[in-house]
């Protein structure tokens, strides 16, 4: 079982495996693959299947022995992936058989960290979605209706009808005119042009309700991570609750791997770093050691000088970037916490000779 650890994977695995899956199933549909052309692309579809059954088998063992606790969602995909395509092949015959390993299309769904934030993004938004759906049926039943009156005696078999005319309405304000329903009068046509307005306004409203809501919950996500890694530095904890906001906005986390480069001797710099986790070096004559709770860059952004020295990752190292924008409104804030780092940057300048 070790061999094959899904759940380290099973992000990509899923996709790659449920879209090598789903082709095959395209495949199978085409009258032409015959033989034993069909019979490899079946064998196909069965390793598939019983990749889908190692990956539930390591699911329910997490579960059950390491007491991982597996999402309800995820689990009934893994079932539905297994169960379905085997029902299909003892209760169905003939060609249909493969259609049922459509139900991998679920597959990607599965631990996809998007849709957990689609799914939070419409449920926020569900009031603002449901009242812009709520305008985009309403004038969906007035065009009918409008198009109905105007048009019946000219094209009954189109628009003789309200149930009918409904079919022309969906196709203008989705503005999607396959042209099969043409209004032939003028005032037809007037009212197609002014349904055709609408649906673009209707469309942009919901892309913006989208857009925003996503804005926001990637906003409220970056917060809840900042906040935890701000805990580790001290010099955030003399902040007030107010301030503390402000600066768990302001942060912006990053990791460096051991050895990268933070910043270069000799460079501009508009920004300073707190150290969350890992340890940084230095490169001054004597070279110095910074650990977690420590911050370096302040004394290029605080004097507007070039960076003193260059600083790299001694070990991988988790850090808060602060630009010099947000270190003057840390500076009103939080005066003391801007004295304690114009102070350090002064010893340090002190420490450092130069060369
Ligand atoms: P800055 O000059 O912006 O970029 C390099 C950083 O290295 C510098 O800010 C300080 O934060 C840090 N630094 C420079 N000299 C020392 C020193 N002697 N001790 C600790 N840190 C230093």
């Amino acid at each position: 079982m070790s061999a094959f650890r899904f759940s380290k994977i099973s992000a990509s695995l899923n996709a790659l495996l449920a879209a090598i899956g789903l082709l095959t199933v395209a495949a199978l549909t085409t009258p032409y693959i015959t033989g034993q052309t069909r019979l490899i692309l079946e064998v196909l579809l069965v390793s598939i299947w019983a990749a889908y059954v190692l990956q539930l088998i390591e699911t329910l063992i997490m579960q059950r022995t390491r007491g991982v606790r597996g999402h309800a969602l995820e689990i009934a995909v893994d079932v539905l992936a297994v169960l379905i395509p085997m029902a299909a092949f003892f209760f169905i015959r003939g060609r249909d058989q493969s259609l049922y390993c459509a139900i991998w299309l679920l597959k990607p769904l599965r631990g996809s960290t998007f849709f957990r934030l689609l799914g939070r993004v419409l449920t926020k938004e569900a009031r603002n979605l449901i009242g812009v759906t709520s305008i985009f049926g309403i004038v969906l039943f007035g065009a009918a209706l409008a198009a109905y009156i105007i048009e019946r005696d000219v094209q009954p078999d189109k628009f003789g009808s309200i149930p009918l005319a409904m079919w022309w309405a969906v196709v203008t304000l989705s503005t999607t005119g396959y042209g099969d329903e043409i209004p032939q009068s003028f005032a037809g046509r007037v009212l197609a042009g002014l349904v055709m307005m609408s649906g673009i306004g209707i469309f942009a409203l919901w892309a913006g309700i989208l857009a925003t809501g996503f804005y926001e919950e990637v906003r409220r996500q970056d917060f809840v991570r900042n906040w935890q890694l701000v805990a580790a530095v001290p010099l955030f904890q003399k902040l007030g609750s107010a301030a503390l906001i402000e600066i768990v906005r302001a942060l912006r986390p990053r990791v460096v791997p051991a050895g990268g480069i933070i910043c270069r001797k000799g460079e501009t710099g508009d920004q300073m770093f707190f150290i969350v986790e890992g340890r940084v070096s230095v490169a001054t004559p004597n070279p110095v050691e910074l650990g977690t709770g420590s911050f370096f860059g302040e004394m290029a952004l605080i004097s507007g000088e070039p960076r003193s020295a260059t600083v790299s990752a001694a070990t991988e190292v988790s850090l808060l970037s602060l630009y010099s924008s947000d270190f003057q409104m840390l500076s009103s804030s939080s005066p003391e916490i801007a004295d304690i780092i114009r102070q350090t940057a002064l010893e340090r300048r002190g420490a450092t000779p130069k060369t």
